[in-house]
């Protein structure tokens, strides 16, 4: 049985469309990305990583927030899209791009933030929860996760965005931060720490 959906069906989608989710014209997206960001706890990151990256759209605004960023995706049009986009920002030489998929042996690092946006939910359950405590136990000590998915079905996929939540959320290691959710899409933030409030770790006063 197949644990993920096979790279040629992603291949396909790019063969027609560049863009094919319109991820750098849709104010959906825009929107998306600037939510993800907002929940990110920490202003600055050193080494990112994120799985999935298409055209680079969130790579580009990943690339602001951290000093490096190394992002994977199983099509080779998708990373000819993000190569071109990431030259055009400025910042094609902070990050690292190569086709990988997210099941695979994660590379080095180490990272102090995971991206996983529109995703986890390409890998069946039982595989993206071996994926998730494999890789998830060699990033840094008081990383964080952030995961943002879709909420409505879409029938190739194996798992539902919630359903893909609920694996991720239940990773060893992970504790949850906050969430964001409407019928669209659901953001989750993690860390691999104490779980402590941005205000706590800020000495804000009253915050425990
Ligand atoms: C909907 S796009 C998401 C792009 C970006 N992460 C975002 O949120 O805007 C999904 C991307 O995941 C890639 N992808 C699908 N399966 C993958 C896998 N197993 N490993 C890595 N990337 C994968 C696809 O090629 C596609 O470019």
């Amino acid at each position: 049985m197949s644990t993920r959906l096979p790279d040629t069906y992603f291949d396909e989608i790019y063969a027609g469309d560049d863009d094919p989710w319109q991820l750098s014209t849709r104010w959906y997206e825009q929107r998306k990305y600037g939510i993800t960001l907002a929940m990110l706890p920490n202003p600055r990151y050193r080494h990112a990583f994120e799985p999935g990256c298409s055209i680079g759209t969130l790579t580009e605004l990943l690339a602001q927030r951290c000093d490096h960023v190394t992002a994977v995706d199983v099509a080779e049009a998708a990373l000819r899209g993000a190569g071109m986009r990431l030259r055009q920002a400025g910042c094609r030489d902070r990050v690292t791009l190569s086709r990988a998929s997210v099941d695979a042996a994660w590379p080095a690092g180490p990272f102090d933030l995971l991206v996983l946006s529109e995703v986890a939910y390409y890998l069946e359950a039982d595989h993206l929860a071996q994926v998730l405590e494999r890789e998830c136990a060699r990033l840094q000590p008081d990383a964080n996760v952030v995961a943002a998915h879709w909420r409505h079905p879409v029938a190739d996929y194996p798992l539902s965005g919630d359903a893909a939540h609920e694996v991720i959320a239940a990773t060893p290691g992970l504790t949850a931060l906050g969430r964001y959710r409407d019928r669209d899409v659901v953001v989750e933030v993690f860390d691999t720490g104490d779980g402590r409030s941005v205000a706590a770790r800020e000495d804000v006063p009253g915050a425990r």
